[in-house]
């Protein structure tokens, strides 16, 4: 099986022996008891799907440690020292925290050396320590550097919390004279709407989670309740004023319109899941340790018939050899754009973008309708296989190159690193950029915490794996992994 698999389990499971010892209520509670705690599924033990997966695993579980925050209230989230904060408050004032500071002063502080100031509101902050200490995780915080805090805070509305502006609030050095300057419009005003199942994780940008009984229960999801996974606001695009640019290496430049792309190319359909690569991000701060980032439980996973037109066709319409030297990377840019006009990007390698046999689309329809606005109309590619962050939507620009995306997306979040590196030493270079997805299982129904009286239960679930792989198999266990019961599949049917 190429590309995505995905595949339901669902195990009949009779507690024989339960019912052969037939407890008194106290022993029937520690029972259910023990039944709830030791449901674990195993997809990671199916066979060839297995194969190299435990490490791919161990990865992917050190990615979602990491996180997948983007700016700047997780990096001040990530570095709460209340000691150092009362710190920085004497250096820079001395004086009490409501002195009255001009802009043209909070300007002049833009580096290390003069004093890292940012406003927020009418307050006037110095994060120069802050930024000392995450060398590494920083990058966002220094555009706003000798001004406001305030438009990047409406772009990234998830960061603007109670807490983060509780941390802030520790390093106040003053009150901006004049007041509040900084006028800020909510970039998200004209999002789309949304169907009120979804799992809202965040607002805005939107982040949510198709509902558990639904991913149990059905193959494909629809278009309305498939997973939505926004990093900036929703861009609006005429389909007739859409342009797809592609340039770079060994290529000719072309512009290609949406009508050009339905029309000029062998229309393709391909059954993929997209997945989140923070999907069961909870798992850790349940079982593991608390992580920063979106609180995904096992949601953020769906999967969808896409129509459109092979990546492959494109790039060789343009030119582009198969031995190309040059080219190690396709890179991706979105029309999703923050308020700095810094574009949503990412890139995959050129083997996976140019294998004959490959399935990379750039998707127009999805389940056979047009794309929705929140899932990249008109057009976007997909990526059957590998995390869902490299298949980029609203696709604005295709580049060949020798060098991956220099997208914060692609260089400084979705990569995987062991658990003793954090956001204070984290070397982003030092590791790879998450592509391929190892497989993983999640039980769906009973949802996690459900009291199940009955002597019987039906277990239902899905599993899936990245790179091509498909299930061959999913075990579940009702007593902590002492025995396993393989699982009844139904796979989502593929063709080439
Ligand atoms: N493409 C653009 N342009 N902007 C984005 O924010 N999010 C990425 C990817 N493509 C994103 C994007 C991420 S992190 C994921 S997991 C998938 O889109 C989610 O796709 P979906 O919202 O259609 O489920």
């Amino acid at each position: 099986m190429r590309g995505a698999a995905r595949a339901l389990a669902c195990l009949r499971r009779g507690l024989a022996a339960a019912a052969a010892v037939q407890p008194p209520a106290a022993q029937g509670a520690l029972q259910r008891l023990q039944l709830q705690r030791g449901f674990s599924s195993a997809g990671g033990r199916a066979g060839g799907a297995a194969a190299g997966a435990a490490a791919g695993r161990a990865q992917w579980l050190a990615a979602v440690a990491v996180g997948l925050s983007a700016g700047l209230g997780v990096q001040l989230y990530s570095g709460q020292q209340p000691a150092e904060c009362k710190a920085a408050d004497k250096k820079e004032g001395g004086s009490s925290k409501d002195r009255l500071i001009d802009k043209e002063e909070v300007a002049k502080h833009r580096t290390k050396e003069t004093g890292i100031w940012v406003t927020y509101k009418d307050g006037v902050y110095d994060v120069t320590k802050f930024v000392e200490q995450h060398p590494g995780g920083t990058a966002r915080i220094m555009l706003a550097a000798g001004g406001a805090i305030d438009p990047f805070w409406a772009m990234y509305q998830q960061h603007n919390t109670d807490q983060v502006r509780g941390i802030l609030e520790e390093h106040r050095i003053g009150r901006l004279k004049g007041g509040q300057t900084a006028q800020v419009t909510d970039p998200y005003a004209n999002e789309p709407a949304r169907h009120p199942a979804l799992i809202v994780r965040s607002q805005k940008p939107m982040n949510s989670e198709t509902p558990k009984e639904l991913l149990a229960g059905s193959l494909l999801t629809p278009n309305d309740l498939f997973y939505v996974r926004n990093h900036l606001p929703v861009p609006h695009i005429k389909p007739e004023e859409y342009r797809l640019k592609i340039e770079g290496e060994g290529l000719r430049s072309m512009e290609l319109t949406l009508h050009d792309l339905q029309t000029k190319f062998r229309r393709h359909s391909i059954t993929a899941t997209l997945q989140c690569t923070g999907n069961r991000r909870n798992d850790f701060n349940e079982r593991a340790r608390p992580v920063k980032g979106l609180e995904w439980d096992g949601g953020s996973i769906s999967t969808a018939v896409w129509t459109g037109v092979r990546l492959r066709d494109v790039l060789k319409a343009a030119g582009l050899e198969d031995d190309d030297a040059n080219v190690n990377h396709i890179q991706f840019e979105g029309y999703d754009v923050d308020m700095e006009k810094t574009c949503y990007g990412a890139s995959i390698e050129v083997e996976k973008a140019m294998d004959p046999h490959g399935d990379v689309l750039l998707a127009f329809e999805m389940n056979g309708a047009p794309l929705p606005a929140d899932h990249g109309f008109p057009v976007r590619v997909v990526v059957p296989g590998v995390a869902g962050c490299r298949s980029v939507k609203w696709l604005a620009k295709i580049v060949a190159s020798d060098e991956e995306s220099h997208s914060f997306w692609q260089r400084r979040d979705y990569k995987a690193f062991s658990p003793s590196t954090d956001w204070d030493n984290v070397d982003w270079d030092a590791a790879p950029s998450i592509q391929n997805m190892p497989v993983t299982s999640h039980i769906c129904e009973p949802a996690r915490g459900a009291v199940v009286d009955d002597d019987e239960v039906t277990v239902k679930g899905y599993a899936w794996s990245g790179g091509g792989q498909g299930i061959i198999r999913v075990d579940v266990s009702a007593d902590g992994g002492k025995t396993w019961h393989d699982a009844q599949l139904q796979k989502v049917p593929q063709k080439r």
